[in-house]
């Protein structure tokens, strides 16, 4: 017989080389907590349905906890040879109170029990993602109230498009991020559900009660297919997803970010807190925390991938594969509070040079469109009106002179309903003001979205 826990119908004995590849300590160590959490739920259900004695219930509830108190001074050294956290610990367990550790996995399975350990370590840290995120919606909010009435040039492919506000630009963001947090809360919905009781693949002979260890866990739910209950992973799936979607949201605004803060922009400027210099060149001062957040959304991706992957030849039920679901997790929830709580920082330590912004809608034709429409208010069809003031463009850059600049002689030269009133229709503040239709950049709209805001962020409290 091996010396392993599971080694009764084994004579030989793999080399610890071969141990080293099969085990997942070396990450799952990170579920520790929630092992004995689970643990601890299923011993007293296992006390409370006379399954075991409700002496050895107490030995070991009192052994399991003595290992949360040792975890918690760092006194605990976790071994390759015994494989994973599962095991590990019930051998921690077996040391403290002998052989009645034993009795601890009556009516249990490492499936069942890993599938538990990880829907509670993915859902008690969604709190976590959704706070992370709804302090990165006020941030964006207060930036969005504050910069209300900034204009700069809107673009479309990155060329000068339409004027909007600042604040409205920074609204977009908040409307993602709105959506992140909304995914996240689903998210909670499918980790929310109890796999523990569905033991090995096919449930247990002995009489549990799942619904009790539910309600000791807090799950709202409980899995109602044995073999779905230890082979699903669709919220970690979820949840890498989401993660993605999230990092596409950071990762469009850190580009942002490190373009509007070059020389040539210099829309923005990140405080010294979220910036580097380089070792060689004295004038730098690099974004590197933003661009940090664009490339560590290469791994969110992948691990979303690397999941997927893993996923989908698995026939039911549980294989060794799922074993490699946990890293990716745990790299991928870092990272997440790590850039989202960065981003935070960033946006709200950054300076806005609100000059630069509206200097760039002064001296471009991002006002055309106002005069084509100004044209069909008067009663040119739109599609001349475009074609009218098209021309007019071209001259403008022809001669070196933005439509502003053109005297009214020259302007009714091209058409004649253009009036004395066109320049102030013209200014890129009366082409922001002027779209309030609905989700349009007008300040008044920008204001009445920040409030709208801020009433979503107080009732999620
Ligand atoms: N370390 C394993 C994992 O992460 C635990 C489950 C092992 N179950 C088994 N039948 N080998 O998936």
């Amino acid at each position: 017989m091996s010396d392993k826990l599971w080694g009764g119908r084994f004579t030989g004995k793999a080399a610890e080389w071969v141990d080293e590849f099969g085990a997942s300590i070396g990450f799952d160590y990170r579920l520790a907590a929630e092992d004995i959490e689970g643990s601890l739920a299923h011993v007293k259900m296992l006390g409370q349905q006379g399954i075991i004695s409700q002496a050895e219930a107490d030995q070991i509830t009192a052994g399991l906890h003595a290992i949360e108190k040792d975890l918690a001074v760092g006194k605990v050294e976790f071994s390759v040879a015994n494989e994973d956290i599962h095991l590990n610990i019930e051998l921690l367990l077996t040391k403290k109170i002998g052989p009645v550790a034993g009795k601890l996995h009556t009516g249990r399975s490492r499936n069942d029990q890993v599938a538990t350990d990880f829907h509670l370590w993915v859902k008690h840290r969604l709190p976590a993602v959704q706070d992370a995120i709804t302090e990165l919606q006020q941030t964006l909010l207060d930036l969005a109230k504050k910069n209300a009435e900034v204009i700069m040039p809107g673009y479309t492919h990155m060329q000068h498009a339409q004027p909007i506000s600042y604040g409205h630009y920074l609204l977009a963001y908040f409307e993602m991020f709105q959506r992140d947090f909304e995914r996240f809360e689903f998210n909670k919905q499918h980790t929310d559900n109890l796999p523990l009781g569905a033991a090995a693949l096919a449930g247990t002979t002995f009489p549990i009660n799942r619904q009790t260890v539910a309600d000791e866990l807090g799950f709202a739910s409980i899995y109602h297919n044995s073999l779905d209950a230890v082979s699903d992973r669709d919220f970690a799936l979820e949840f890498l997803s989401n993660a993605s979607i999230l990092m596409v949201h950071l990762s469009r605004m850190a580009e942002e970010l490190i373009l509007w803060g070059t020389y040539e922009f210099n829309y923005i400027e990140l405080s010294d807190n979220f910036s580097t210099g380089s070792s060689i060149m004295p004038q730098k001062k690099n974004a590197d925390f933003a661009e940090l957040v664009r490339g560590k959304t290469g791994h969110v991706f992948g691990s979303l991938m690397g999941l997927l992957t893993v996923m989908k030849g698995l026939p039911l039920a549980y294989n060794k594969d799922m074993q490699e679901d946990k890293a990716a997790t745990f790299e991928v929830m870092d990272t997440i509070l790590a850039s989202v709580k960065v981003f935070t920082g960033m946006l709200s330590t950054m300076t806005v040079h609100a000059d630069r912004m509206e200097a760039a809608t002064k001296d471009d034709f991002s006002n055309a469109t106002e005069l084509a429409d100004y044209l069909a208010a008067k009663g040119v069809p739109f599609r001349q009106a475009h074609a009218i003031v098209g021309e007019l463009v071209l001259k403008g850059i022809q001669e070196g002179k933005t439509l502003n600049q053109m005297p009214l002689a020259e302007l009714q030269a091209a058409d004649s309903h253009i009036e004395a009133d066109v320049y102030a229709e013209l200014e890129s503040k009366t082409a922001v003001n002027r779209r309030t239709s609905l989700g349009g950049t007008a300040v008044v709209n920008v204001l009445k979205e920040v409030d709208r805001g801020q009433q979503i962020l107080a009732d999620r409290s």
